[in-house]
């Protein structure tokens, strides 16, 4: 073909007058009054094309093309009849008349077209990705995708950090989940595990002085999937030596906040920080979302000083939602309660506030004068709602969470906007219920708060530790910690985890042994590029920003992975499959 000259976007009024030549998509094809209009698509957008009889041989070969065809076009640029332009196209002002037209690659008919219709199955979509690449907006998702990584890298590179790449034939890292396992042929019966983080050899890397070092990683996890969980995906994984937590926040947040700046042309606010104790007692989530509404009341105190219902009385906690400016029906009322069993919570309280007084679920057991306690505690307004739970302390404040969540979504009063949060002082421990022991809420190398060590072996369930999560509009989008880096405080740790000595060396003996060697303070964080993506570009799903995702169920329909081997490739690894 010859070359072309520009992108179907790039043409424009000003150009008319001048010979184009244009390569792309043949994305519909009109008849009409004797003439033939082409939509010719690339990646920029559509340009349109007409060809008349007069003009026999480009006539002839558009004639021939159908939907998807590969065609070079090369023609003057005119304008529009008047009438006929499409104020959404940038090139709407103007057509292309083809001298010359090629035909470089015929379609079969495609099983389905590559417009922005959400009625073709998924399954269907991901075996025919390459068809489905071509709608305009899963495409803009990528151009957004890498305006991001663009943005990430220049601020890295602005602040003195190295990118370095780490091993993908690993062995098993603290992340907690399943590994995927790599088999050895040169070591039968022994196996590689694909990094769930690069967090062990990033660490290693500050004993190695590098000082600040990032990377855009592939990391992998066999976890069950959700519409934010994909079995691999790519982190902007981050470590800093002689830094404080305050430092090592500050910085992270410049980053989002050129970010957004140079790829969305967003300025963001400070982010709220709060600790992990104010998120679960204000909004019941680790990870609240503060577009959804107000904070959660908590109403025990005034309970305990006014109200002598032996249920709320007795309550370690009693909590609400005040749901504002609504006057739900008696069934939305049923239906309330419903979702609250669903959420946890023994039983749900409602009051209603209107202009006659106040309505409740409880009108047996409470007076007027409970009621208007409680109305007064939970700042009630004119024509509010309060839903109350009472309870044990953390199920009724997870479950009040929830209904807040629900009711914002449902009323849709979820706010627009970018509401980005640090969450800090998490729990450094977690009981864990099927391992009947102590698990690290993070990682095991995460550094307790300073004044929490002594409690280690006394209260480690009450251990604050020095780690902290990026949450945005409800979703975790980036989690971190400073990191322990004297043996002796990680021995400690290990001891309290439940982990015997040769369990530690044998998982994490070449960490520790690094730290004998003199190992700088040192912490970072690792961002989910995906979700990062995936919230900037207002998609639902992770699929819609992995160019070759894995279904629900870790399937992918275009290259039918996983798949069968040879009993060759079997033999290599010394491995037999279980019938
Ligand atoms: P963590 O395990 O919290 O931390 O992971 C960091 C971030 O990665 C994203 N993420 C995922 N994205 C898509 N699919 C998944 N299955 C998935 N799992 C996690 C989330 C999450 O916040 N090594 C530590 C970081 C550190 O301490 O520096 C780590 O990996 O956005």
């Amino acid at each position: 073909m010859e070359g072309r000259t520009h992108y179907a976007a790039d043409i424009t009024e000003q150009m008319i007058g001048e010979t184009v030549s244009v390569a792309g998509w043949v994305h519909r094809r009109r008849d009409h009054g004797g003439l033939i209009f082409i939509d010719l698509r690339d990646r920029t957008g559509l340009v349109q094309i007409v060809a008349e009889p007069v003009h026999a041989e480009s006539f002839s070969e558009l004639d021939r093309v159908r939907a998807e065809f590969v065609v070079a076009v090369t023609g003057k640029v005119r304008a529009r009849p008047a009438g006929m332009e499409n104020p959404e196209l940038t090139s709407g002002r103007i057509e292309i008349e083809p001298s010359r037209v090629a035909i470089l690659s015929e379609a079969k008919t495609p099983p389905f077209m590559p417009v922005d219709a959400d009625t073709v199955d998924e399954g269907l979509r991901l075996k025919y990705r390459y068809i489905d690449l071509r709608r305009p907006s899963l495409l803009r998702n990528f151009v957004l995708r890498d305006k991001v990584l663009i943005a990430v890298r220049n601020f890295f590179h602005a602040h003195g950090f190295l990118d370095v790449e780490t091993p993908s034939l690993a062995r098993s890292t603290p992340e907690g989940a399943r590994d995927f396992l790599v088999p050895s042929r040169l070591a039968p019966g022994e196996f590689y595990a694909l990094p769930q983080s690069p967090q062990i050899f990033k660490q290693l890397l500050m004993v190695a002085g590098f000082d600040r070092y990032y990377q855009i990683a592939k990391v992998f996890r066999d976890e069950d999937l959700r519409a934010d969980r994909q079995p691999e995906f790519t982190q902007i994984d981050v470590e800093m030596s002689f830094m404080s937590q305050g430092e090592i926040l500050d910085m992270m947040e410049a980053m989002l906040r050129q970010v957004f700046r140079d790829s969305m042309e967003v300025d963001l606010a400070p982010f709220v920080r709060m600790t992990w104790r104010q998120a679960m007692e204000g909004y019941g989530s680790d990870k609240p979302d503060l577009r959804a509404g107000e904070p959660l009341c908590d109403l025990t105190a005034q309970v305990k000083a006014h109200i002598g219902w032996p249920v709320l009385r007795e309550a370690t906690f009693v909590g609400g939602v005040v749901l504002r400016h609504y006057q739900p029906s008696r069934r939305q009322l049923d239906a309330w309660a419903e979702a609250a069993k669903t959420h946890g919570a023994s039983g749900l309280i409602w009051i209603v506030k209107t202009g006659e007084g106040l309505r409740t679920s409880a009108g047996k057991w409470l007076s007027e004068e409970d009621l208007l306690h409680l109305a007064e505690a939970a700042q009630l307004g004119p024509d509010d709602t309060l839903l109350v739970v009472a309870g044990e302390k953390w199920p009724s404040l997870a479950a009040l969470g929830q209904l807040r969540l629900e009711f914002a979504r449902q009323e849709q009063r979820v706010e627009d906007g970018w509401r980005f949060l640090w969450v800090t002082e998490f729990p450094l421990f977690e009981w864990s219920d099927e391992e009947k022991r102590l698990v690290s809420a993070h990682h095991p190398f995460t550094m307790p708060h300073p004044e929490d060590v002594d409690l280690i072996a006394t209260d480690p369930l009450s251990v604050r530790s020095q780690a902290y999560d990026v949450v945005l509009n409800g979703t975790e989008l980036a989690s971190g910690s400073l990191r322990i880096y004297q043996p002796e405080l990680q021995s400690r740790i290990f001891a309290a985890l439940g982990l015997d000595p040769e369990e530690t060396e044998e998982k994490f003996g070449f960490l520790i042994n690094a730290f004998q060697y003199g190992a700088p303070p040192h912490g970072g964080i690792a961002f989910g590029l995906d979700r990062l993506v995936m919230l900037m570009a207002g998609a639902k799903s992770l699929r819609e920003v992995i160019a070759f995702p894995k279904t629900a169920r870790g399937f992918d329909p275009l290259m039918n992975s996983p798949s069968l081997v040879d009993t060759r490739q079997l033999d290599d690894v010394g491995i037999q499959i279980k019938k």
